[in-house]
């Protein structure tokens, strides 16, 4: 093999505010652990990284509505969290918790690092104050009319209706969030601000030199922000829950005793800090993956996340990279998503529209929903999710190209050949032509999953499938017993070396049911690695004589009737 690579993965780090719903997954956890799992077959090491992101004022205002400790609540959602994303196979390395001690600490350390470069400033600026709940109102904390579209339920951060990013006091007519007060006054308030324009020259130089990688919506976002000119941007809000605000000595900064840095501030960080703590539970070393002047240079740092969250990753998060003046290691490769719709709107998680981590996991098990999710990826343009569509994908593309292909070879082979992978017979041109296939094939595959472009990748995988059935109907292996025996037996061997390499080649996406097959076909886990395109005995790779198994019924139809009754429970259909 070429010489492995060492790849650091990290997904968007989600909101601890309730389960995810498939949009979330679609657009940065699933093709992430796709990628990593593709990689790791690869004989690669990577390390894939994720955490709940669990300060702001969504996770306060939830933990509220429920009359709990905000840490209570934490606890109870990350623990929800973490089981949906077992369910669904998602191969973390590590899955951490931005509100850790390791990130708290490394928070307060990026921001003493900026002060000390001078990039750090207290200011006072006007906040939102309610006087009957006698707190400012920071971020949702506050409701109004939206300045822009008239919407009467904007939040303080952003308008729901428009989309338009806020500042609290620009709402019209304000109340509070969490007692519905209209006793609003703007008061003063003192809070650090991050000096971003005096990085706008280095991260514009950053953006140049490492954009070339990112797909063109990354750079073009990342450089509307840069031409806008970078601004001073507060990072510290008037909240207890969240990182404190310290002293170069690490007491409480004077002045700043009831507040916390801003939940966009340290989420970032706990990529890092989350490193840290797989690196302290297991005996590895994190500074390979993130400091530069420690090996980082040779990792490559791989990110993913949705639209939305680009700029933030492309400018915020480097400044305070960069701006540390620290060798920290910086994104090489960046994919961003956009959007899942749902009959013609938006998931939300707010408004429960469309379906959950959770609830998908209690109608079919995770890999047909990976599989239907992965094959209409949300690149380059939105996706609709759709019963239908999905229904189309399990059933006809794992039911009827795979499922039936590892079926009829497996089954064929237990009645004709003893289930034993039969020894005789010379290859002709059903297996020159099948071997070609794969040739070609493997390699565009390679090249779409090397390029993270999964709906492509998914694709391919299915278009080699097919191809499997195609050379089914050449060989005729069944055709051929009557009077060949050996000629069928040559048949049946391709065929059940043509299940293994399928399967392997399916374990990124749908991982329990080709190892399903790979343990029907009894494939020891060491030969359990990426066919490479150059190989020319894929098609002769199990030991002949081996003794295999036929799996159970790999995948179950979705009938018409499951998709009406989820289209009734779920309100698919209607907008
Ligand atoms: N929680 C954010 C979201 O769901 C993503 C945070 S990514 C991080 O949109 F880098 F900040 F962690
Ligand atoms: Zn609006």
């Amino acid at each position: 093999m070429t010489q492995p690579r060492r790849i650091l993965i990290t997904s968007a780090l989600p909101y601890i505010n309730g389960v995810k719903h498939l949009g979330n997954l679609a657009g940065s956890m699933l093709p992430a652990d796709v990628y990593a799992r593709v990689m790791r077959l690869k004989g690669h090491d990577v390390t894939y990284i994720c955490a709940t992101d669990e300060h702001g004022t969504p996770a306060e205002l939830a933990a509220q509505a429920q009359q709990i400790p905000v840490q209570a609540y934490c606890d109870a959602q990350f623990e929800i969290q973490r089981a949906a994303g077992e369910g669904f196979h998602l191969s973390f390395d590590w899955f951490g918790r931005s509100s850790r001690p390791a990130n708290h600490a490394l928070t307060q350390h990026f921001a003493q690092a900026l002060e000390k470069r001078g990039l750090i400033e207290a200011r006072i600026s006007k906040q939102v104050y309610s006087v009957d709940d006698g707190r400012f109102l920071p971020d949702r904390y506050v409701e109004g009319t939206c300045p822009n579209c008239g919407f009467e339920k904007a939040r303080g951060d952003q308008c729901d209706n428009c989309g338009t990013l806020l500042d609290p006091v620009e709402l019209i007519n304000p109340y509070s969030a969490v007692s519905g007060s209209r006793n609003i006054e703007i008061r003063d308030t003192e809070h650090l601000y991050l000096l971003q324009a005096k990085m706008q020259d280095e991260i514009r130089a950053w953006v140049n030199r490492k954009g070339a990688n990112w797909p063109q919506l990354a750079v073009s976002i990342a450089n509307k922000w840069l031409d806008e000119g970078l601004i001073a941007r507060s990072i510290t809000r008037d909240l207890s829950w969240g990182v404190k605000v310290t002293s170069a000595d690490g007491s409480p900064r004077p002045g700043f005793e009831d507040k916390v840095f801003y939940v966009w501030f340290d989420a970032p960080i706990g990529y890092i800090s989350a490193t840290q703590e797989w690196a302290e539970a297991n005996g590895k070393d994190w500074e390979i993956l993130w400091r530069t002047d420690k090996g980082a240079d040779e990792t490559e740092y791989v990110q993913f996340m949705g639209k939305d969250n680009v700029a933030f990753h492309t400018v915020s998060f480097p400044v305070t990279l960069l701006g540390s003046g620290e060798p920290w290691k910086t994104v090489d490769k960046l994919k961003a998503f956009n959007w899942v719709t749902w009959y013609g709107g938006k998931f939300s998680t707010s408004n429960k529209r469309g379906v959950f981590m959770d609830q998908a996991l209690d109608l079919l098990p995770a890999d047909y929903w990976r599989w239907y999710l992965t094959a209409n990826a949300p690149e380059g343009s939105d996706a609709a999710f759709t019963w239908e569509g999905f229904q189309s994908a399990v059933n006809s593309d794992l039911a009827n190209v795979l499922g039936n292909f590892v079926n009829r070879i497996t089954k064929y082979c237990a009645s004709k050949f003893d289930s034993k992978v039969p020894e005789a017979g010379e290859t002709g041109e059903a297996e020159a032509w099948m071997a070609n296939e794969l040739a070609t094939r493997l390699k565009t595959l390679d090249e779409h999953y090397e390029a993270m472009e999964f709906r492509k990748a998914a694709a391919e995988t299915r278009a080699i499938w097919a191809a499997g059935n195609e050379y089914l109907t050449k060989a005729e292996p069944w055709v051929k017993y009557k009077s060949d025996v050996d000629g069928a037996a040559v048949g049946v061997r391709a065929g059940l070396n043509l299940a293994a390499v399928f399967a392997i080649i399916a374990l990124p996406i749908i991982p329990e049911a080709a190892t399903k097959v790979l343990d029907a076909l009894g494939i020891p886990l060491e030969n359990r690695r990426w066919p490479s395109w150059q190989d020319s005995g894929l098609l002769d790779a199990i030991p002949r004589g081996a003794p295999i198994n036929p799996p159970e019924v790999l995948f179950q139809k979705i009938e018409d009737t499951q998709v009406a009754e989820w289209t009734e429970q779920f309100g698919g259909g209607k907008a």
